[in-house]
């Protein structure tokens, strides 16, 4: 059956708030759940790759496909988790602010790239891990992209932050790429002890709504730890109160972005689906499943 892949960049042009840490996890909790899921990082820093248990290579990344040495197919790298694939990055990617910037085509090219892996409808998701900055790569993983979720710190300034990376989803979405939406902002790192905590997060629901999701990820230390494992958290540590988060969130992230599996109808002749619980369901009341080599994945 043919997918509706779903593209959604994870962005903020502020360092450290937790878009690789997003990006790993939530890639995980949909792999689990048996979305198949594409990471491209796109960070010369690599650590989505390293997150997810890959090595930085020479060769490996998006820059070769950018440069038109390697076919996309080439990149692409299964994980040692079922549905979780990555195209690492590695140091050339670095260069690709500087060398690409000239090119003609430097907005649409990573647009260009990931297109025959959107038209294969292979993917459910191809989730972009960003670097921090607004530059050349983030500008056209943007357009590459249907949506951007926006990780962020509840801390003072939190509104001005917001504001650079709108506005430059507004600029994208005038110019080369009118379909992009804000798909949502999800509060990172948080303590809920801190009274500004509380403060920031009303602000930003006041201001952006129903953008902001409901699930927040608390500063966890299981959910630092588990890169240097090159394992996410939602694996490594499925019960603590970082991975239950992550998976928390993915669940509502699947609500609000559906897939195949969440098709309306389907044609009388195929056979019906095996069941899956509605995205909405409590995470504590979704059923483990059976992964397909026969592990058990406590996996909601
Ligand atoms: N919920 C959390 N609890 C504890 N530590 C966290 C949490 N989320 C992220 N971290 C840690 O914070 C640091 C920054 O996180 P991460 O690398 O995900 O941010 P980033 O926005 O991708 O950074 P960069 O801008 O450098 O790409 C990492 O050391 C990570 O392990
Ligand atoms: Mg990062």
């Amino acid at each position: 059956m043919e997918r509706r892949t779903k593209t959604i960049a994870i962005a903020n042009q502020k360092g450290g708030v937790g878009k690789t840490t997003t990006v790993v996890n939530l890639a995980a909790a949909l792999s689990a759940r048996h979305r198949a899921v594409l990471v491209v990082d796109l960070d010369p820093q690599a650590h989505a790759t390293l997150g997810l248990g890959l090595e930085k290579e020479p060769g490996t990344s998006l820059y070769p496909v950018l440069l038109g040495t390697k076919s996309i197919a080439d990149v692409i790298q299964p994980t040692k988790w079922n549905n979780l694939n990555v195209i690492p990055s590695e140091v050339d990617l670095a260069g690709a602010e500087l060398e690409f910037g000239a090119r003609d085509d430097r907005l649409t090219m990573i647009e260009a790239a990931l297109r025959p892996v959107k038209e294969s409808g292979a993917f459910d998701y191809i989730i972009l891990d960003c670097p921090p900055s607004l530059g050349i790569v983030m500008t056209s993983s943007l357009v590459a992209a249907d949506g951007v979720l926006i990780p962020i710190q509840a801390e003072f300034l939190a509104m001005d932050g917001l504001a650079l990376i709108t506005g430059s989803i507004e600029r994208i979405r005038t110019s080369v790429n009118p379909s992009l939406e804000l798909n949502g902002i999800v509060f990172t790192m948080v303590n809920s002890q801190a009274k500004l905590t509380h403060d920031v997060i009303a602000e930003v629901r006041n201001h952006f709504g129903e953008k902001v999701y409901e699930t927040t990820i608390p500063r966890n230390v299981r959910v630092s730890e588990a890169p240097s494992m090159g394992t996410p958290v939602v694996f490594l540590d499925p019960r603590s109160r970082g991975a239950e988060s992550y998976k928390a969130f993915a669940w509502e992230f699947m609500a609000k972005n559906p897939t195949r599996f969440d098709a309306p109808k389907r044609a009388p002749e195929q056979p019906a689906p095996a069941p899956e619980p509605a995205p909405e369901t409590a995470p504590e009341t979704a059923p483990a499943h059976e992964e397909p080599d026969g592990s058990r994945h406590d996996a909601q």
